[in-house]
């Protein structure tokens, strides 16, 4: 085991209704409230209303933002921070998925002394205080809800950067699954690929965490119990109740406690490069690239691999394991390959020359120009 820290203060209310706890939530923290949101889901869905009726018990003065989009943009996150300034607003109230939340944690940190996001992104100011956020999840996927970590890019610069800081747990989230019955069958396969490659990218970081294995196992195969469940029923609350839980259970923490860090991160790295340049939805880079990166890895950590294999499918061959795999996202109908996603082999070049550009890598397996090469070889 690796020496480890834990940390994680955030009041998580879930269940049917809970948004009802809003309201005596919001007066904890005063009166003027910033309210992020999306393109317009939360609007159709009614969590939008409801926490509107909320924040009008609440007494509360509301500054909306709206407009956040998936992979979100810096240039959206410093409009919100000047609209918060203008109007010297007490607490962030975010409504939607993990790019709307995300977005909403650097508004948060940034608010208080008007800083500048891209270089709070980059680590060239560090923030010292916080505005308070309170997050309403409406898509269960990236874990945003009950962890530290924003990811927002910068097309100046091409780069779709993640930055983590304490002060960025949302102080509570709200946890509806109900809110989660309106996501479309895409974005619900999506949400069931990252959480999956959350706990991968936990499996692979260094260190030995038996316990936190059987949490990635376990965190998995009821994943992949209730996914296809969930895409027939998508208005069954048990199955996206159950499929809400993993996915803030994939990236809390307890698949990490015992490691050097929460993850490897090089597959979310290459994924973040395909979103950049093309706008790829987050799981469905991952769902192309994680195939890819076993098979270049399969060399070099074949204990481990084996290992995630025998726990996952109780398999002793890697080709069966990535067969498995692979049936899986398809069987979900998320893309394995960038021909599924109209990216052909002319683009190859384009590709690799932003993975190198980016260096993109991984915290413990580290990738080089070649493997960049190997790599998107293997997409195709
Ligand atoms: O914009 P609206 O209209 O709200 O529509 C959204 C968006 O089009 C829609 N949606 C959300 N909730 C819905 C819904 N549609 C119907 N009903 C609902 N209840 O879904 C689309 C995708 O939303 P988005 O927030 O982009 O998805 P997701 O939650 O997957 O977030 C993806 C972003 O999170 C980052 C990703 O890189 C990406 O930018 N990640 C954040 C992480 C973190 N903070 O820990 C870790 C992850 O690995 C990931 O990198
Ligand atoms: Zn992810």
């Amino acid at each position: 085991m690796e020496n480890f820290s834990v940390f994680n203060p955030v009041h998580v209310h879930f269940g049917k209704g809970v948004i009802g706890e809003l309201a005596e939530t919001v007066q904890t923290y005063g009166k003027k409230v910033l309210l992020m949101y999306g393109g317009g889901s939360v609007k159709k869905n009614g969590s939008y209303q409801d926490v509107m009726i909320q924040l009008e018990i609440a007494n509360a003065q509301v500054f909306e933002f709206a407009g956040i989009k998936s992979n979100p943009v810096i240039s959206d996150v410093q409009k919100a921070i000047t609209l918060g300034v203008e109007n010297q607003v007490d607490m962030i109230v975010a409504l939607g998925g993990g790019s709307v939340i995300d977005s909403a944690k650097i508004v948060s940190v940034c608010i208080p002394d008007n800083l500048d996001p891209w270089e709070v992104m980059k680590s060239i100011v560090q923030p010292i205080k916080e505005i308070p956020l309170i997050a309403i999840l409406t898509l269960a996927a990236t874990g945003t809800e009950m962890n530290a970590a924003a990811v927002i890019q910068n097309p100046d610069t091409q780069e779709k950067n993640g930055f983590v800081h304490p002060l960025m747990y949302p102080k509570h989230s709200f946890l509806d699954p109900v809110y989660t019955f309106s996501v479309s069958p895409e974005y619900t396969a999506y949400g069931i690929v990252d959480l999956i490659a959350h706990t991968f990218e936990a499996f692979f970081a260094k260190g030995d965490a038996p316990l936190a294995d059987r949490f990635i196992q376990s965190i998995v195969l009821e994943t992949m119990r209730y996914a296809n469940l969930v895409l027939k029923e998508p208005d069954n609350y048990e199955y996206r109740a159950n499929i809400l839980w993993q996915s803030t259970c994939a990236l809390n923490g307890i698949t990490s406690y015992g490691r050097a860090t929460s993850g490897d991160w090089g597959v979310h790295n290459i994924g973040h490069t395909l979103s950049f340049l093309y706008d790829t939805p987050h799981g469905a880079s991952l769902s192309i690239v994680y195939p890819a990166w076993l098979r270049l890895q399969q060399k070099r950590i074949p204990d481990r691999i084996m290992h995630l294999a025998k726990l996952l499918f109780n398999t002793n061959s890697f080709d069966d394991f990535l067969l498995k795999l692979k049936s899986f996202f398809k069987q979900i109908k998320a893309p394995v390959s960038l021909a599924e996603i109209g990216i052909g082999k002319d683009k190859s070049q384009e590709i690799i020359d932003l993975l190198n550009k980016n260096k993109a890598s991984g915290l413990y397996h580290k990738l080089s120009n070649d493997d960049h090469q190997t790599l998107v070889s293997y997409m195709l």
